[in-house]
């Protein structure tokens, strides 16, 4: 198969790109490359596939219509894998706008592109945060997801709403993926599993929001990789997945196995919780399991080991 990826030379756009490759498909890169964290490691990311025939990079914006639509004339791939965005939650507090227009704007022109085009399967990659302060747990696709509590959260919520839109009215095949906080080599140097290994490692003060009683539900990348394959393989018509662990951690409990991996006492220093952090994520993957055949094996102390091993050889990269 011919696939675009959109944020390919980000964490999970290269992950995927990895595999897809290996198994002898062609991919379409788009990404930005913008400065959110250094571009020096995206560029690090694309360049494992530079010599690969079946791999072709195009740099710029996805909310650039125009752009878009020379790539899908002249690329003619049958699906389309879109992680690219702007994914982090605390600063789409700050910048809301550049949330709306990659995320919202960006999104839209690839659901009217790919109607236009006539693409077989779309996989939009939507969030568990669209679960905002939600009580029940572990969340479940059928649960509400009205009430997000960032402009992340709430520009996530719209994809797939806008996407519901292009399925109904035009017929356009849509995988929607809920991935629960990703982690693991290559993993997002703004996101607390890097920064926690780098303040531990450097002896540097472990800056922790809260009491450290919040919980996540860790899941490790190539567990991912295999659930969003498989959600861009099956097609079904209009389907939304949560891609979690099912298995969550308290901070102060993650920070103890960030400790034991490196061998070294972390120096805590408590900072209020952040508005739009949510007190909790837990997924629900009975549905994943048995449409995807998703079966995520990593358990935390494992995924963090081997976390932490590639930290320790890529560190000076960043
Ligand atoms: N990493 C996680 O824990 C996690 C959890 C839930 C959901 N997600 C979602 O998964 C997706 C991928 O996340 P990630 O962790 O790989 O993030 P990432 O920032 O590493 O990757 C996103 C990529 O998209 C590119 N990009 C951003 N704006 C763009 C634009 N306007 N045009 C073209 N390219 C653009 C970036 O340069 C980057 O390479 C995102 O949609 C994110 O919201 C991630």
């Amino acid at each position: 198969m011919k696939i675009l990826v959109t944020g390919g030379a980000g964490f999970i756009g290269s992950a995927v790109t990895k595999k897809l490759l290996e198994r002898g498909d062609s991919v379409v890169c788009v990404d930005s490359f913008n400065d959110y964290y250094s571009p020096k490691v995206k560029e690090a990311n694309v360049a494992q596939f530079a010599q690969n025939p079946n791999y072709k990079l195009y740099r710029g914006d996805i909310a650039d219509y125009d752009f878009m639509k020379n790539i899908f004339a002249m690329e003619k791939f049958e699906r389309v894998f879109h992680p690219a965005a702007r994914a982090g939650v605390r600063p789409s507090i700050a910048d809301p706008f550049i949330y709306a227009d990659t995320n919202y704007i960006g999104t839209l022109n690839l659901l009217d592109l790919s109607k236009d085009f006539g693409i077989e399967n779309f996989v939009l990659t939507s969030s568990s945060s669209v679960y905002g302060e939600n009580k029940k747990v572990p969340f479940s696709e059928t649960d509400n997801v009205d009430f997000p509590i960032s402009p992340y959260a709430a520009t996530k919520k719209a994809t797939e709403l806008m996407a519901h839109a292009y399925h109904y009215l035009h017929k356009l095949n849509v995988n929607i993926v809920r991935p629960f906080t990703v982690y693991g080599p290559g993993g997002r140097p703004d996101m607390f599993p890097f920064l926690c290994t780098k303040w531990i490692d450097e002896g540097t003060e472990v800056k922790r929001f809260g009491d450290g009683s919040t919980r996540r539900d860790y899941t490790y990348i190539d567990d991912i990789v295999d659930g969003v394959i498989s959600a861009i393989d099956r097609i079904f018509g209009y389907e939304i997945f949560n891609l979690g662990n099912s298995d969550t951690i308290d901070l102060n409990s993650f920070i103890a196995v960030v400790e034991k991996c490196l061998g070294k006492k972390a120096n805590i220093k408590e900072y209020p919780m952040f508005s739009g952090d949510v007190p909790i994520t837990y997924a629900d993957i009975t549905k994943a399991r048995k449409m995807l055949d998703y079966n995520p094996k990593t358990k935390i102390e494992d995924g963090m080991k081997n976390f932490v091993e590639w930290y320790q050889k890529n560190k000076q990269n960043y």
